[in-house]
């Protein structure tokens, strides 16, 4: 087996008496998309730090392309590439000449630069806007003008500390986009923070969720939620017969039917899949449907039950419903943008370019 990407052994940072990270143990393969998933202040920059070699642990071990963070950091530094929090963007400068210093920085030749330049510049789109300065630039060009800094050396492990905080849905989108080409493409592993649930849905093969300094679970996404239950079709009917429910009970891939009053839970393993033969079943016994709802377990559950918290402030506490299969992600909740100023931690800490 190919050495770990990433591996860290009881890894841990305490500030004043207070830890920050409590110990974690993390092994990430090479080429994988890690989701590290935790809400405001569950430990998740300070991990990504010390994996960067910005700041030390202080207990435990962290490895990463084979190198020890406290004991080989300018091994480590050459093989990683990070876009932390905040992105300290020098506004004067265009984009092309950060990407040409960052170059520099990584000790690359005027030819390899300019070289490296189009490469990174092919894979997160900038656009025309690469010649003008910075302080033209949205702040999701920004975030993608700072993805393509992190990337300017050809690193094989990448560090996005969260890559879309404060970004509109269609910025998000294409960061997403920009994340997972790099990840096909190239192969790169990809250690990724975010509050969002969408985002670690979407991008990661596998998902961590820290609480406190402490990882709670990990896993694939379905894995992790299908701790949680199954899905189940809620239809409300306009009366109920022993028929139907038989009917149901019939239809393969369905687990349980709990009828009540006009309404019947149909519970699946993958409610999507038994989604149309229930509507086709409901429809054979002669039952005249008035809705039909896929409920199925969110990430935000997983983390309900583990913390007896939301992940999200202000989100809603329901299972996402959907009233059919072909259903989108939804848009983040309101509120969670307020989030985006309470960053003063973060400021300006840039891997290669402090
Ligand atoms: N340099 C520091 N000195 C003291 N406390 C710190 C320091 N850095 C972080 N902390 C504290 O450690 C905890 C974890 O912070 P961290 O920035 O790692 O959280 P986070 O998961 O990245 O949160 P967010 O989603 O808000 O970025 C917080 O309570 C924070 O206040
Ligand atoms: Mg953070």
């Amino acid at each position: 087996m190919p050495e770990p990407a990433i591996v860290t052994e009881d890894i841990a940072r305490q500030f004043g008496d207070f830890w920050a990270v409590a110990g974690v143990d993390l092994e990430i393969a090479a080429g994988e998309i890690y989701g590290f998933l935790g809400p405001n202040g569950a430990g998740k920059s300070t991990l990504v730090r010390m994996l960067c070699t910005l700041m030390r642990p202080t207990r435990g071990r962290g490895l990463v392309a084979g190198h020890d963070v406290a004991n080989e950091p300018e091994q480590v530094r050459l093989r990683i590439g990070v876009a932390l929090q905040d992105a300290a963007l020098d506004d004067r400068q265009t984009g092309r000449e950060l990407l040409d210093l960052q170059g520099r920085l990584y000790g690359l030749r005027r030819a390899e630069r300019s070289v490296r330049v189009e490469q990174v510049l092919r894979l997160v789109d900038i656009g025309s806007a690469i010649d003008r300065q910075i302080k033209t630039y949205s702040g999701g060009m920004k975030r993608r003008l700072d993805l393509a800094a992190a990337l300017i050396h050809d690193p094989d492990i990448l560090f996005l500390d969260e890559p879309t905080t404060g970004l509109d849905p269609e910025s998000r989108a294409a960061v997403w986009e920009e994340v997972r080409s790099l990840n096909e493409q190239h192969g790169t592993t990809i250690f990724l923070t975010t509050q969002y649930l969408e985002e670690a849905d979407e991008l990661a093969d596998r998902v961590g969720i820290i609480s406190r300094g402490r990882l709670v679970a990990e896993g694939t996404p379905d894995e992790l939620k299908r701790t949680v239950g199954t899905d189940v079709i809620v239809a409300r009917v306009e009366s109920l017969t022993d028929t139907t429910l038989q009917t149901l009970r019939s239809v393969p891939g369905v687990d349980e039917v709990v009828g009540a009053h006009q309404e019947v839970m149909v519970h699946a393993a993958n409610g999507a899949a038994v989604m149309s033969p229930v509507a086709l079943a409901l429809h054979d016994a002669g039952t005249t449907v008035v809705s039909l709802t896929l409920r199925t377990p969110t990430l935000d559950d997983v983390f309900l039950q583990l913390t007896g918290s939301h992940l999200q402030d202000g989100a809603p506490s329901d299972r996402s419903e959907r009233s059919s299969e072909h259903s989108e992600h939804p848009d983040p909740p309101a509120g969670e943008d307020a989030r985006a100023p309470d960053r003063g931690s973060d400021k300006s800490t840039k891997g290669a370019r402090t």
